[in-house]
């Protein structure tokens, strides 16, 4: 349990302006990938978020020389000093994306022995295809104690990914950029972040083409040199920050945010009767009359995205009418609505489907958040409810978003941190 829990008084519109913070996904990418190169990287637009904090100790702990100005969002890396390519259990078991370290080190050593991945329980989240894609390109793997080392001289090959998967088309492309030769990746996963990680290894030297859609191809580079970068918005901050004023019936512009990447989301905010609209790197949703209910299902990119499935089922407990929501992607993702009953939301789930009858409003009560975007759902149920809300557990949230509760009470929302009992 944490040591804090979040108190939070709901059921008070939000108004006025935000502004989304850099990528988290694509930040998960984008630093591993600095491994590659063969001098300094400056990398803007980096959330201060817990997992950024521990890639950053990772990357100490390897021999990179690194600071993170938390103010400016910046962290220059030096990977030239870096003389490991050990990533201990300890370390790689505190986040998901610690699996990046296991491309990138054997893009650059030919090696690494790195821990498996932790991360959120959201359900079973195999590696089969990181693993047959390093084998294509012809690295050796071994398994033993929650470790796993891979060694191998790398060769272009075809991959033709079993589903679609980021972590796998993000990983195989940091071990494929420095391969000898050219490799083409099938059934490629093309979410915004895939797109930025390609955007910056090309901007540091390497032939990525087709991030974006389901083929990319790479042709191999001897070196990636240094330089500067600044990662994308994160779409899914955005995507929570638009269903929070949706949830508060409010008015909020949200500014720094690319809105073809929210397109999904949008359709079904609008669908909802929500107002939605965008002019540049603006968008502007207000609530006028209540919400519909809706169905959702979850899809790759560009479908509707499984992480906001989450917040998004949390505001369709109070939409008037029956929902029903079917989570494609993880099979573990609805606990945040077995919380939300606590608030008297109206809930049955059967396989990956929940059908949600709407209420016309919620109660506080404690809850507890087991995930990253289900404690952001909790945070958007608490945002709702009439009285107080309690979330323990909250440290799932700061692992992936950045001032979250800061950003939410200047624009008029009342959550402060107390001691957990
Ligand atoms: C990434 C995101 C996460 C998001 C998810 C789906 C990061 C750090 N995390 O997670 O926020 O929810 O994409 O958009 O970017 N699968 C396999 N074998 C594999 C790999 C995946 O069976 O080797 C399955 C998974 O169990 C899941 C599906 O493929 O059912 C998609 O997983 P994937 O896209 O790889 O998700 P992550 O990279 O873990």
């Amino acid at each position: 349990m944490d040591s804090y829990k979040l108190v939070m008084k709901g059921d008070r519109a939000l108004s006025g302006e935000t502004y989304v913070s850099g990528g988290k996904n694509t930040s998960l990418a984008v630093i591993p990938a600095t491994l590659l190169c063969s001098d300094v990287c400056i990398i803007d637009n980096l959330p201060d978020i817990e997992d950024v904090r521990v890639l950053h100790r990772i990357l100490n702990k390897l021999g990179a020389k690194v600071e993170f100005d938390t103010k400016a969002n910046r962290m220059i890396i030096d990977p030239r000093s870096v003389n490991s390519s050990l990533v201990p259990f300890a370390f790689s078991q505190q986040m998901r994306a610690s699996y990046y370290l296991m491309g990138a080190l054997l893009g650059r050593f030919g090696e690494a022995e790195v821990g498996y991945p932790g991360g959120c329980d959201i359900g079973s989240r195999p590696i089969d295809q990181h693993i047959k894609g390093f084998e294509a390109l012809g690295a050796d793997i071994t398994e033993f104690g929650g470790m796993m080392a891979l060694k191998g001289e790398l060769k272009g090959s075809i991959i033709n990914f079993d589903m679609v998967t980021v972590g796998a088309t993000i990983n195989v492309m940091l071990a494929a950029v420095r391969a000898k030769g050219n490799t083409i990746l099938m059934n490629a996963a093309r979410e915004p972040h895939v797109v930025d990680l390609a955007n910056f290894l090309n901007s540091m030297g390497a032939n990525i083409k087709g991030a974006g859609t389901d083929s990319i191809r790479i042709r191999g580079v001897e070196k990636l040199h240094g330089g500067s970068y600044t990662v994308i918005p994160d779409q899914i901050e955005t995507g929570t920050l638009m269903i929070a004023v949706a949830a508060t019936r409010g008015d909020v512009a949200i500014r720094g945010t690319i809105p073809t990447h929210m397109e999904a989301l949008t359709a079904k905010l609008l669908e909802m009767g929500v107002s939605v609209s965008s002019i540049d790197d603006v968008i502007w949703v207000r609530v006028k009359r209540g919400h519909r209910a809706i169905r959702l299902s979850t899809q790759e990119y560009p479908g509707f995205p499984t992480d906001l499935q989450q917040p998004m089922s949390a505001l369709l407990t109070r939409a008037s009418g029956r929902s029903e929501v079917v989570e494609n992607i993880f099979d573990n993702r609805f606990k945040h609505l077995d919380e939300m009953r606590r608030m008297g939301a109206k809930v049955n789930i059967s396989g990956k489907t929940a059908y949600i009858e709407g209420v016309p409003q919620l109660r506080g009560a404690p809850v507890t958040a087991t995930d990253l975007r289900g404690g952001a759902a909790l945070v958007i149920a608490g945002l709702m409810a009439e009285g107080i809300t309690e979330i323990y557990n909250p440290g799932f949230i700061a692992r992936g978003y950045e001032n979250l509760e800061a950003k939410l009470n200047a624009l008029g929302g009342d959550i402060h941190r107390e001691t957990a009992d």
